[in-house]
């Protein structure tokens, strides 16, 4: 059972909504909130305390975008954590192409530069001792009935895996809804290549599926966003696309405290579904399973790392 934990992104949507659950848990002592914003972050735990009655909560402030304030959080945190998830995210905000110091694009370096980051730095100083948790998504597969396509490497060798961090893997300028599938498939083979490296813990990727109730949509361009607030959300659940907040953040809680979820494995929805049970999404998308592809995604998210 997980007794501490740090979530990232922690103030809003899936974040708060885990670690409203995890709160909720007996056993659990101690939920980090790691978030960008101070006042966000305040509100969020006066909110979780008052909802769960259990005073658990601690602000860790960081930035997953910068590599700094990820380095600070690391050190900010007093003693070892069972368990980190790494959610905070999305579409990267509203300039996803904007480039960084370190030349990676913003969409990027808030998904998996920072995170790959805090958890390789997190090991390193024997701060986490049971299991880690990406928020993968199925766009990372393609989700064909929102018409996102499967990410296609031409050789999927560690250049081609650079081109999705800089950005010139897409056509310009880089659009959210383009490039976040690519950046969550890399992300899942990074993600398989640290649970090699590291089999003293669980590291796991779990798609929360389509999720209702969170701010993910809000800096999409507004007709993007119209439809995904106005038109989808009526249609999304009847295609089995979309569900429930609490229930998308069950899915981070059940693979954290089930070891039957294995590492290295990216989790989520059945074909063609956001939505029900989770299966094995290497078995819709075998390259997930290429460990010489993953070994490449790792070594290019290196390249952005100094
Ligand atoms: N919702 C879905 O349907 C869905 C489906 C599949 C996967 N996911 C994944 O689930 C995760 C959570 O999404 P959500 O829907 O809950 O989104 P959300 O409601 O927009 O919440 C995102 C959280 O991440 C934080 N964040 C963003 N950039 C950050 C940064 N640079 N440093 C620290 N925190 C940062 C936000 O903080 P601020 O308040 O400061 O902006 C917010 O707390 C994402 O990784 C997303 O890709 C979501």
């Amino acid at each position: 059972m997980i007794k501490s934990v740090l979530i990232t992104g922690a103030n809003a949507g899936l974040g708060k909504e885990c670690a409203r659950q995890l709160g909720t848990q007996p056993e659990t002592t101690k939920v980090y909130l790691g978030c960008r914003n101070p006042e966000r972050a305040e509100a969020a735990k006066l909110e979780l305390e008052e909802t769960t009655g259990r005073k658990v909560f601690e602000i860790i402030i960081v930035d997953v975008s910068s590599p700094d304030s990820v380095r600070a959080a690391v050190e900010a945190i007093p003693e070892p954590i069972d368990a980190l998830v790494m959610n905070a995210g999305g579409m990267g905000g509203t300039d996803p192409g904007q480039l960084t110091e370190s030349g990676a694009i913003q969409l990027f370096a808030t998904n998996l530069l920072g995170h790959t980051i805090l958890l390789e730095e997190l090991l390193a100083a024997k701060k986490l001792t049971q299991v880690a948790l990406f928020a993968g998504t199925e766009a990372a597969r393609g989700i064909p009935k929102m018409r996102m396509k499967r990410p296609t490497l031409e050789t999927s060798s560690v250049d081609d895996f650079v081109s999705i961090c800089d950005g010139t893997f897409f056509p310009q300028p880089v659009e959210a809804m383009v490039a976040y599938g690519p950046v969550k498939y890399m992300s899942a083979m990074c993600m398989a290549a640290i649970a090699r490296k590291h089999p003293e813990i669980r590291v796991i990727t779990v798609s929360p599926g389509g999720t209702d109730g969170t701010e993910v949509m809000n800096d999409l361009p507004p007709l993007t966003k119209f439809f995904f607030t106005h038109v989808g959300l009526r249609i999304l659940p009847l295609l089995g696309m979309m569900h429930d907040l609490d229930v998308g953040a069950k899915r981070y809680v059940d693979a954290l405290n089930d070891k039957a979820y294995t590492t290295g494995a990216f989790y989520g929805s059945a074909e063609n579904l956001l939505t029900g049970p989770m299966i094995d999404q290497a078995t819709i998308f075998e390259d997930l399973n290429n460990e010489a592809f993953q070994d490449n995604a790792y070594e290019a998210v290196h390249r952005f790392i100094s």
